[in-house]
This record gives structure tokens, sequence and C-alpha cells, in this order.
């Protein structure tokens, strides 16, 4: 099985290299674009996917060709043990990146084992860098916490991404004032549009604050901003301001125009496959798995549905069966 710079390429002519790991459900924060408040019920420990069937399943797509790891959540490093799991991945030879997406607020303490494993490429959500709006948001009052997780990130030289969630009423004032931010610190802020998983069922039939707004607020302080090169597979489009140390991204996740370079597919934290992150689970890995499939039987699920993915995310909304609309918390998919 293990073919060396072997990449399935998908239905619609893309490569599979990019896998999305949902390591928990759980959260120490309340993103209310994310969450409800209260009446969360977290998934119980054996409807997670265990460490053992997680490092398996990276190790069979890793020789379909998968070659890069995020580690999202809910928060990973709630989950007990995550470092250790971490430190198991990295002797995947296979996997040349393992990235992670974290709310910063548990993170520092484990950043030299990080930086010891070479995972040296983190994103943080940072939606606000005011304190009450950060609280308000999150519904938690942890910026004091993240922001020590950040600085102390960029003096050990982690490569770092600011993930912020643009929201009507709630945080249009920062996007100058996170731009701003990159004049004297080297991280890339990219702004998000909001998209409905906040676990409530909400319908964004229109989004105010998309990527067109966004760029205009940007442009309107910077005139002279000049757009970057991104990686092709890219979900942000990259920008420059002329003088400052960061950069700056928009990343159109409700308009959805990247898909046609999507590289991506996602385990959700209770094991099921997403090839897109409008779709509503394509693949129970874990029932596979744990009703006793060897190796090449998993491969061969993976296969058909690498091979039956929607163009884009809003074929894969259409095709929704259990969910019509987008429901779930962002918690579970990983984002
Ligand atoms: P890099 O690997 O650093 O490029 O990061 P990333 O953008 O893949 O990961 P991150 O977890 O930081 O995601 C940033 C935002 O982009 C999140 O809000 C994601 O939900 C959104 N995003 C990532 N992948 C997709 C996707 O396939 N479709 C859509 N619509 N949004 C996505
Ligand atoms: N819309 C857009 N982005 C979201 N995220 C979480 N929920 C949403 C949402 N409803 C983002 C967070 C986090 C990333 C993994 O997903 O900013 O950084
Ligand atoms: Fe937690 Fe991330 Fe959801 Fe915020 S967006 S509640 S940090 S999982």
């Amino acid at each position: 099985m293990n073919q060396p710079g072997r990449v399935i390429i998908d239905n619609h002519g893309r490569p599979i290299e990019y896998m999305r790991l949902a390591v928990t459900d759980r959260c120490n924060l309340r993103c209310f674009y994310c969450m409800p408040e209260e009446g969360i019920k977290y998934l119980p420990k054996k409807a997670l996917l265990t460490y053992e069937e997680m490092e398996r399943l990276v190790d069979i797509t890793s020789k379909m060709g998968v070659s890069k790891i995020r580690i999202t959540g809910g928060e990973p490093f709630v989950r007990k043990d995550l470092i250790d799991f971490l430190g198991k991945l990295r002797e995947n030879e296979r996997i040349k990146k393992i990235n992670i997406t974290t709310n910063g607020v548990l993170t520092k303490q484990y950043l030299p084992r990080l930086h010891e494993l070479d995972i040296k490429d983190i994103n943080l959500s940072i939606d606000t860098l005011d304190r009450a709006r950060f609280h308000h948001i999150t519904r938690r009052d942890e910026l004091p916490k993240v922001m020590d997780t950040l600085y102390a990130m960029l003096d050990m030289g982690f490569r770092v991404k600011i993930n912020a969630v643009i929201m009507e009423g709630k945080n249009t004032e920062d996007i100058l004032e996170l731009a701003a931010f990159t004049k004297e610190h080297p991280v890339e802020i990219r702004f998000i549009e909001e998209m409905p998983f906040n676990g409530e069922g909400a319908n964004y039939p229109k989004l105010t604050w998309n990527f067109k707004k966004i760029y205009t607020e940007l442009e309107s302080q910077y005139p002279d901003i000049t757009r970057l090169t991104a990686e092709p597979a890219s979900t942000a489009v990259r920008y420059k301001i002329p003088g400052h140390a960061g950069s700056l991204g928009i990343i159109a996740a409700f308009s959805r125009t990247f898909c046609g370079s999507c590289n991506r597919i996602r385990l959700t934290a209770q094991g099921t496959l997403k090839t897109c992150l409008y779709d509503d689970g394509v693949l129970d890995l874990k029932a596979l798995m744990r009703s006793g499939a060897d190796d090449s039987a998993v491969e061969a699920a993976l296969l058909k549905a690498f091979k039956s993915r929607p163009r884009d995310g809003f074929e894969a909304e259409k095709n929704r069966t259990t969910l019509k609309n987008v429901s779930e918390s962002m918690s579970t998919i990983g984002g």
C-alpha cells in the first residue's frame, strides 16, 4: 500500500493533500459564532476517536498522499495528552507539516515542546484586541492570557496567523485596529467571513461583512495596500501594507470563492469524514474501524469518498441529507 509519491486526485481534478483533525469538541471559550452559551451536549469519551484511531487514519491517509495535518477542535489543548499524540504524529515521515489552530488560552505552557517537535505554524483565534469586546464575543475574559501566548510565540520564532471572524455589530471596528497591529508585529491577520456554524441552526441568507466590504474598509485607511501571492490552495487572499512587519488576509469562507483549488478533507471529533466543510459527513470512519475493517477496507472507503466530492461548498450544502440546514457547531468540525 505504501506507494511513494502517491497523491489521490478527486473527481474534480484536485489533489487531496491536507487533513484537518478535530481532536475534541470541547472548548474553554464560548465564541458565540461557534457555540451557544448553554445547553451544549459534549460528546461522551467513547464517541470520540481515540488517539490510536487518529494515528491509524493519519497513517492510512498519508499513504494516499496527505502530507499536511492541521490539529483543530474545539480547543485542541483541552484534550488530555495532546502533546504526546503530536509526538507520535511527528514519527510519520510522510507528514511534512503539522499545524495547529488554537484559541491560545492554555497554549503557552506547551510552546517549548511544540518548538522541539518542529511544530511552528500556529493559528490563533483573536477576533478583537479589546478586552471587553473579547469577553463579549467569547463569553470569557481571557484576552490577557491569549496575548501572553501570542507574544511568547513571537519571541520563540513561531509563524503566527491570527484568525478574526468579522461580525456585524460585534467587531467591525477591530478591522483597522488589527491591521494596525501588523505594523510592528510579524503576524498574518486573516479576516474571516462569518459562517452559520454556530450550533444554533442560524441561517444567513445574506452576509453584510463579506470579502469586498472588509477589503474596502482596509483600502479606505490604507490606499497603498498591495496584493501578495498565496499558496495555490490557500483559503486567504493575502495583502501587505507597505512598511508593516506583518501581512493581512481575507478568507471568503461564506462566499466560498476558493473551492476550485480545495485540497482539504476533515475528520470531525466523532470520527466522521467530511470532504467539504459544508457537507453533513460522508463516511463514518469510527464505525468502520470499530467494526474491524482492515487498512485496505478503510482505504477503499476513503478512496470512494475522495472520488465523489462535491464540486464546491454550495453543492455540498445542497446535498446535505440528515441536517438540511447548516446547524452544527464549528467545535465538532474544527473550522
Ligand atoms: P493555513 O493552513 O494556515 O492556510 O490555514 P487554514 O486557513 O487552512 O486554517 P484555519 O484553521 O486557520 O482556518 C481559517 C478559516 O478558514 C477558518 O474559519 C476556516 O473555517 C476557514 N476555512 C478553512 N478551510 C475552509 C474550507 O475548506 N471552506 C471554507 N468555506 N472555509 C474554510
Ligand atoms: N464562521 C467563520 N469562522 C469560524 N470559526 C469558528 N466558527 C466560525 C464561524 N461560524 C473559525 C475560528 C477559528 C477557526 C478554526 O474557525 O476563527 O479560528
Ligand atoms: Fe472554542 Fe474555537 Fe469555537 Fe471559539 S471558535 S468556542 S475558541 S472552538
